[in-house]
Formats: C-alpha cells, sequence, structure tokens
C-alpha cells in the first residue's frame, strides 16, 4: 500500500514562506512515522529536518503534530493512522528552527520556573544527607503518575491557552510543580506559591483537557491542574496542613513498620563453580 506524505517546511534562516512538501512511500505494517520520515531523508529529501533520539517514545524530542493530532512520531503507526496521505507539521505554539524541529526554550523556561526538584527546609540535611529520604508504596503513588512526563511539549502544542499566550506557564510546568508538590519529601508548596498563583499560573488553564488527550505517557496534566487549583484555594481559606520537617523522623519511625510484602528480598550472589 502506498500513502502520501505531506510534510511542513520552513526554513526561517531563509526568505521564504512556508510550504508542504509531498511524498509517496510503500508502507509496511510496524512502520512508524518516525521510520518513514527516515526512509524519506535516506532516499528521497536529504534536507528535510526534524528531532529524534531514542525511537521508543522515551525521550520526547520526536513530538511533531501528525494528522492534527500533537504525537510522538515514533509511537504513531502508520497503518494504525487508517489514511493513504498523512499531514506531519511541527508542534504548535512554539517557533520552528526548521521544517519540523521546533524550538521548546520557552518549555523549560516554564519548567525551571517551578523549581522541579525536591525542596526541604532542612537544607543542611539536603546538602549533607545523613540517611535516605524514605517514602512509602503510598506516598509514591501520590505522584507517580505525574512523573512520568517525558517533556515532549505535545501537551502545550494541544493547549488553546498556550497557544495564545506564551507567558502562561502551561500544562507541563503546572503539572509537574503538582508532581513535586504531591511528593512527601518536598516541602515547597509556599516557595513555588507565587508563582503557581500569579495571572499566568494554574487559574489561567481553562479545563479544555486537550492537554491529557494527546499526552502520549496518559500523565494527564488536566487532572494535575485540577489538583492543583484545589491544593491552593484549600491553603488560601487556611485549611491545607502544612508538611512538617519532622516528617522525615516520623518516616523513618515507619520504615521500621514497613509490612514483609514491601520489603526488598535479600539477594546472594551464586559462587562460580
Ligand atoms: Fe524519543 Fe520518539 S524518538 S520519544
Amino acid at each position: 500500500m502506498k500513502v502520501k506524505f505531506k510534510v511542513f517546511r520552513f526554513n526561517p534562516t531563509k526568505d521564504e514562506k512556508p510550504y508542504y512538501s509531498e511524498y509517496e512511500l510503500e508502507v509496511y505494517k510496524g512502520m512508524t512515522v518516525l521510520s518513514a520520515l527516515n526512509e524519506i531523508k535516506e532516499k528521497i529529501d536529504s534536507t528535510l529536518s526534524w528531532r529524534q533520539s531514542c525511537r521508543m517514545g522515551v525521550c520526547g524530542s520526536c513530538a511533531m503534530v501528525i494528522n492534527g493530532k500533537p504525537s510522538l512520531a515514533c509511537q504513531t503507526q502508520v497503518l494504525e493512522l487508517k489514511t493513504d496521505e498523512i499531514t506531519i507539521e511541527p508542534l504548535k505554539s512554539f517557533p520552528v528552527i526548521k521544517d519540523l524541529a521546533c524550538d521548546l526554550n520557552n518549555l523549560f523556561k516554564h519548567h525551571t520556573s517551578i523549581k522541579p526538584y525536591i525542596i526541604r527546609k532542612d537544607v543542611e540535611e539536603t546538602v549533607n544527607p545523613e540517611e535516605e529520604y524514605i517514602q512509602m508504596p503510598e506516598e509514591l503513588e501520590n505522584y507517580l503518575q505525574f512523573a512520568y512526563c517525558i517533556k515532549c511539549g505535545a501537551c502545550i502544542s494541544a493547549c488553546p491557552i498556550s497557544q495564545s499566550n506564551e507567558d502562561f506557564l502551561g500544562p507541563q510546568a503546572l503539572m509537574s510543580a503538582l508532581r513535586y508538590i504531591y511528593d512527601s519529601r518536598d516541602n515547597g508548596f509556599e516557595e513555588r506559591l507565587a508563582i503557581l498563583d500569579s495571572p499566568n499560573g494554574c487559574f489561567r488553564c481553562h479545563f479544555a483537557q486537550s492537554c491529557s488527550y494527546v499526552c502520549p505517557k496518559g500523565v494527564d496534566p488536566a487532572k494535575a491542574i485540577q489538583f492543583l487549583k484545589r491544593e491552593i484555594v484549600l491553603y488560601s481559606l487556611g485549611i491545607k496542613k502544612k508538611k512538617k520537617i519532622s516528617q522525615l523522623q516520623k518516616l523513618g519511625e515507619k520504615l521500621k513498620e514497613i509490612p514483609e510484602k514491601y520489603k526488598y528480598p535479600e539477594f546472594t550472589i551464586a559462587k562460580p563453580q
């Protein structure tokens, strides 16, 4: 079966307008959009540009808009699109560097602004730790789904607010903020509050939910943003309980009570014969 690939082309360093190039390929079972792009580059047009790395949905670099939906090219099966014409465009909301490769600086700027790391009040312990930051499996469950984000930018590309306002923190950064706020080892809620509750923070989200619809890792940023709004409202009403730093010691005590099923088995290394 032959499929036509209509690919967005644009080189902002040249005095040219964006246009589409069309290529026709014989497709096969198992062929991804990324394999198709590679085949086009190898056999038909070596000037085509995009970004890729892992080829297995982990690094997030191959995100692009495929038939109107922000997706990972390496995870999108050509035959599953069930069409003989596939349009491939760069992510929306980001400036194009060349063809399908975008400048994701804005994503990382917003991501950095929410302080995406564990913040603790016992700074001395953070710098010179004496023991591990202990966490129960139930506490990990609280934020695990939100830790699967690969920062591909698909959610930002789908978000109508991000498309019209580049200062909006966007679904990726807001979801990441919740990931740290829900982490039992973190005490940084108040430190992040000013940015999260700012005019371009979580209350700018109108809950279109398109971010969750396109997320290739099932992270559900729309849900995270609603949880974040709730945390801020409860805090403003004085209902949110502040995490205490003594929690580390409490967790230390908890560790002694860890049920058998959560304990690591003891490993023995077989001696060579
Ligand atoms: Fe890494 Fe597609 S190449 S996610």
